[in-house]
């Protein structure tokens, strides 16, 4: 995948409050195209699996719980500098410390319902992207 991409997931609080239009809209009006783009529901197996990384830690099972307790709004995203500007403009992990006018203040509900997802480097995006995504989705 192309290094100016990010991945991101409009996670089951936001999608079930009915934020992802104005979502959707903020990541556009920041510059961001939307290369791919679906809904799923996932298992909490899937769910088990995307996080593997996180498995040792003490949330997991909640984490995987929560991401397979609703429908998801995956995407991939392209812009100049997109894996740093986009976890800029959703904010941090706790929407309690997230700055004003970020995604997650705006929208989350809580640091375990936290709104939406933002890869962390270039390589996750794209293992993350392959997760969802065909490469023909992603051409
Ligand atoms: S990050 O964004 O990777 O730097 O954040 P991190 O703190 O490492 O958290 C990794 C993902 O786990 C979620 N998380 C939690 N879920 C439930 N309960 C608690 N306490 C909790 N803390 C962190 C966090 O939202 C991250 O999810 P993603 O989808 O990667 O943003």
């Amino acid at each position: 995948m192309p290094t100016n991409r990010t991945f991101t997931m409009i996670k089951p609080d936001a999608v079930a409050d009915g934020f992802s239009g104005p979502i959707i809209q903020q990541i556009e009006a920041a510059g961001f195209k939307i290369i791919a783009i679906k809904k799923v529901h996932l298992s909490k197996e899937e769910a088990g699996k995307f996080y593997a990384i996180h498995a040792e830690r003490p949330f997991y099972q909640s984490l995987c719980d929560y991401m397979s307790s609703g429908a998801i709004i995956p995407m991939v995203l392209e812009k100049d500098n997109a894996v740093e500007d986009f976890r800029k403009l959703i904010g941090s992990t706790n929407p309690e410390q997230a700055a004003e006018g970020t995604i997650r203040k705006q929208f989350a509900r809580s640091l375990e319902s936290n709104a939406i997802h933002g890869s962390d480097s270039d390589e996750n995006a794209a293992i993350e992207a392959a997760f969802f995504f065909s490469e023909k989705e992603l051409a």
